[in-house]
Order: structure tokens, then C-alpha cells, then sequence
């Protein structure tokens, strides 16, 4: 097996340009020699410039969002093969927060997770339950069924990551333990196993995302089946981030 743990940053709405190439400079040049893989994710409006600052390093960028068609009539929106000709080689769909905010459903993020696969690009489809759901003893059957209705056929361990973030997590400082969280990555794997077989998805990684800091990255880490974080707040100050790239490493 060779899961090279991934600590990616999803910088949501913030950022503008000269405080977000900031921060894009000091974590690649602190990331230095990481042996972790390491992504940026910032607004759709920074990508050029933070593509720039990046250049010469190992940091990878990524969006937060793509359409599923090529191009056309779809104002505002950013298709998979512009985010390639921009230099994106990631990006992030389903996040709980364009599901809630947008209405994504998870036959559109399976849609944009092929059209990210068709232009080349490494998708991070991501799911997690609400509180009420985790309180009603649903999760892993919730968990399923978004991987069900998200996660394309195409999906293998070159072109695909799953991100588990409990939507109660997000934001708010709580997070389940390190062990409930690996229970439901154990559980995500398997399934996904069942589904697509061992072959193509045998290096999958999963990360967790939710309220990670440096505090508790170390724990939750050294899970067996959590390959990496997909990191909000803490990824907005080049200490913190860079304290969790530490914890993917040793
Ligand atoms: P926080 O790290 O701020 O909880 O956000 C997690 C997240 O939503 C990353 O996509």
C-alpha cells in the first residue's frame, strides 16, 4: 500500500490578492521538503496569481467548485478544462457548504466529478452527516448513500480522494475522536470496495476535514484509514497549516 498522506487547504471565501499570495508563499516555502503531498485550494479569483507564486515548488493547487459541461450558457461558472488551462490540477466538490448553500445534489456532484476526470483533474468529493443524523444512528448509512450518488465509476485512486467531513464538525471546534472518525473512513473504504472493486481504488485516499488544528491533527493522523486533512480555518495562517503538514509526517 502507498498512501502518501495529503493535507490539502480549503481557504472557502477568504483570501484577497496580496494577503492570499502571502500566505501561498509562506506555506510552500515552510512545506519544504514535506513528505506529505500538500494542495491549495483558494478562491476561484486567486488561482492565477497564486499558480504564479507557487511556481517552482511542490505545492499543488486546487479550486473549490466546477460545472459538469465543458462550457455554455452557465453564468458564473467555472468549467473542469478551464480550471486545467489555469494550472489547477485538484479540486474540491460537494462540500457541504454548496450543498447547503447551492443545492448541490449528489447526482450533480457525481457529474462534476466525471467531467473533473475527463479534463484531468484529481477530484475531492466530499461527504458527512448532520448532527441530527449522527444522533439518530445514521451515519454510516448516510455516508453510503452519498457515496452511492456521488462518487462516479470513474473514480480510482489516481484520479479520486474522499474527504469525510462531518457537517457538525465544520467550522465549530467540535470533532468526533480519532477513532470514531477512522470507524467511518474504515467504513467508507469498504464500501467503496464493494462498489468498484479492490484494484482500481487500492491506494484511495480518505481525509478528514472538520475543525482539524495542530492541536489534534496528531491523533487523529496516526488513524490507520485517515490518509490526510482537508483543512479550513487552520489553513488561513501559514502556522497552523504548516503545523498539521508536520503531523501528517512524523
Ligand atoms: P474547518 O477546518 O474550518 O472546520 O473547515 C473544514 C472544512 O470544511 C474544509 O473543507
Amino acid at each position: 500500500m502507498s498512501r502518501t498522506p495529503l493535507i490539502a487547504g480549503n481557504w472557502k471565501m477568504n483570501g484577497l490578492l496580496s494577503d492570499g499570495t502571502t500566505l501561498a508563499k509562506a506555506v510552500a516555502l515552510g512545506a519544504k521538503g514535506a513528505a506529505c503531498d500538500i494542495l491549495i485550494c483558494p478562491p476561484a479569483t486567486l488561482l492565477a496569481p497564486i499558480k504564479e507564486a507557487l511556481a517552482g515548488t511542490t505545492v499543488h493547487l486546487g479550486a473549490q467548485d466546477c460545472h459538469w459541461q465543458a462550457s455554455g450558457a452557465h453564468t458564473g461558472d467555472i468549467s473542469a478544462q478551464m480550471l486545467v488551462d489555469i494550472g489547477c490540477s485538484h479540486v474540491i466538490l460537494g462540500h457541504s457548504e454548496r450543498r447547503a448553500d447551492h443545492g448541490e445534489t449528489d447526482n450533480q456532484v457525481a457529474l462534476k466529478a466525471a467531467a473533473a476526470h475527463n479534463a484531468g483533474l484529481m477530484a475531492l468529493i466530499c461527504v458527512g452527516e448532520t448532527e441530527a443524523q449522527r444522533d439518530a444512528g445514521d451515519t454510516m448509512s448516510v455516508i453510503s448513500a452519498q457515496l452511492d450518488g456521488s462518487v462516479p465509476d470513474s473514480a480510482t485512486s489516481e484520479n479520486t480522494v474522499i474527504a469525510y467531513e462531518p457537517v457538525w464538525a465544520i467550522g465549530t471546534g467540535r470533532t468526533p475522536t480519532a477513532q470514531e472518525a477512522n470507524q467511518v473512513h474504515a467504513h467508507i473504504r469498504a464500501h467503496l470496495r464493494g462498489r468498484l472493486g479492490t484494484e482500481g481504488i487500492a491506494d484511495l485516499r480518505i481525509l478528514y476535514g472538520g475543525s482539524m488544528k495542530p492541536g489534534n491533527a496528531v491523533d487523529l493522523l496516526a488513524q490507520p484509514d485517515i490518509d490526510g486533512g482537508l483543512i479550513g480555518g487552520a489553513a488561513l495562517k501559514a502556522e497552523d497549516f504548516l503545523g498539521i503538514v508536520a503531523a501528517a509526517v512524523s
